[in-house]
């Protein structure tokens, strides 16, 4: 309770009051933690598990990740999970969003297939821990962790794949489903698609420009339209979950704020990011400005058809409206221009947008694609809200990448600062956001960054064979945002 005092100070002297102590988090509002399979468990090969994407290409390929790293051992949480879910205990979350490795549980990855159940044994232990320890467990049924044998017939580009992963997705249901109620399809399916199958940053590093990320997402929609009908059908009756799907995005800002084609660049690249996915869900089909642009472009490169496919009338119906509640991944903000300085044929060349950064602004010395702008999640609420007509919405990643050493004052900032923001978004712009996690609990395999970039709340020696976590600042003050549930 407010006393009386504080609120007669507050009215005669308003300047007591800063931003980001006049709001506090709802009541029903939640908070948590994430990893995923690939980045934190380790056990590469063991009780049956098979290599995944991941797995295949950095053992061939050890030099394409810093200091040569990989996952093999990572932070040995398929043998430290119950350490693991202490730390998520003891900040006070509600609830843990964590992956399944799909290599685990059908180790020859196809429909059909034989289930692991030595892999079901540990998620089960998993998720049985997490509930009695009064979490809830969040899980994403797939964290770019693709059996490698799927890979061997074109992974996410083959629309076999659809099958495969309905199959998949339908096993982890019957085995877990009677206690998850929260389902998240897929991670970060730009990321899948246009890192993994235009581009050469994540697995399989396929390189397909301008052809493999459109294929892939096209599959990865239908796959995520497919399961949320079925789920609706023959599951919600009986478990009753809820299902949904988490799209990353950088919030573009106009380079130059009195430009129209600046503003109108900043506009096309939300669309071509995070419209490509939300659009769909929410409105039906791909966003005009897409299908407009890739046409036109794949006809000038002299293809016989556009290198954006197309869906099917049902298909648009079966994927529009297929979530329960969305998932927004954010971390940082860039500015935006007009440009068509990029090869042929490609997403950029087919957006046309140079993005950049202001000088002005903090960039992690870790992963200098990441900048400290509180404000642009703001920004990028509001526009989700007005864009997609006020979705309920879960902020499943957001964090900042540090060196190693507990006293990480540059994430407790991000944290205030991010937080802060958040709290504007719900009271002053009516938001309709429903939870916040903080990305990662642990330090742990960050992709061709290896484990150079420190995401963790709590840090991890990975010298140290036991794989050490200890608690860094910023755990308590994420601990103290929980449990105050305001931002000081
Ligand atoms: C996106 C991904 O989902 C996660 O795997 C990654 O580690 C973080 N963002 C940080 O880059």
């Amino acid at each position: 309770m407010i006393s009386k005092l504080f609120v007669v100070i507050c009215i005669l002297f308003p300047q007591v009051l800063t931003d980001s102590n006049r709001y506090s988090f709802p009541e029903e509002f939640l908070f948590g933690v994430a990893t995923a399979a690939y980045q934190i468990e380790g056990a590469f090969d063991e009780d049956g598990k098979t290599y995944s994407i991941w797995d295949y290409n950095l053992h061939k390929n050890p030099d394409w990740v810093k200091d040569r790293a990989n996952g093999d051992v990572a932070c040995d949480s398929y043998h430290k999970w119950k350490e693991d879910i202490q730390l998520v205990k003891a900040l006070g979350a509600n609830f843990y969003r964590m992956s399944i490795a799909w290599t685990r549980i059908l180790p020859s990855g196809h429909a059909g297939s034989q289930i692991n159940e030595k892999a079901v044994l540990h998620y089960n232990n998993i998720i049985n821990e997490l509930i009695s320890e009064g979490l809830i467990p969040m899980i994403t049924i797939y964290h770019w962790d693709l059996p490698q044998s799927l890979q061997e017939i074109g992974g996410w580009m083959n629309p076999d794949i659809i099958d495969h992963y309905v199959f998949y997705a339908q096993t982890v249901f019957n085995l877990f489903g009677d206690r998850v109620k929260h389902w998240i399809t897929f991670n970060e399916p730009y990321h899948i698609c246009e890192e993994g199958y235009s581009g050469v940053s994540m697995a399989p590093f396929f390189n397909a420009s301008g052809i493999g990320g459109y294929l892939c997402s096209h599959n990865v929609l239908l796959s995520h339209g497919k399961i949320y009908r079925l789920y609706e059908k023959l599951y919600k009756p009986s478990q009753n979950g809820k299902i949904s799907i988490t799209m990353d995005t950088t919030w573009y800002e106009a380079k130059d704020q009195s430009s129209d084609s600046d503003k109108e660049a900043a506009q096309r690249k939300l669309q071509f990011n995070y419209g490509w996915y939300m659009h769909p869900l929410v409105k039906g089909n791909y966003p005009a400005v897409m299908i407009e642009r890739i046409d036109k472009f794949s006809e000038q490169e002299g293809f016989p058809k556009s290198r954006l496919p197309k869906f099917t009338e049902s298909e648009i119906e079966m994927i529009r409206g297929s979530y329960d509640f969305l998932g927004l991944n954010h971390y940082s903000t860039s500015l935006a221009e007009p440009s068509q300085n990029f090869n042929q044929p490609s997403q950029n060349y087919d957006t046309g947008v140079q993005d950049s950064g202001d000088p002005e602004w903090e960039v992690s010395k870790t992963s200098p694609w990441l900048k400290d702008v509180p404000w642009g999640l703001r920004k990028l609420l509001v526009w989700i809200k007005e864009e997609y007509r006020n979705p309920p919405l879960f902020i499943f990643e957001n964090g900042w990448s540090s060196t190693s050493g507990l006293m990480d004052e540059d994430r407790v900032r991000y944290i205030n600062g991010y937080l802060s923001e958040l709290l504007k978004a719900i009271h002053e712009d009516g938001c309709n956001v429903l939870g916040y996690t903080h990305w990662s609990l642990l330090d742990n395999f960050e992709w061709l960054s290896g484990y150079s970039a420190r995401f963790g709340l709590v840090e991890v020696d990975f010298n140290s064979r036991e794989r050490t976590r200890t608690p860094r600042l910023s755990y308590r003050v994420y601990q103290n945002i929980i449990k105050s549930r305001i931002v000081n």
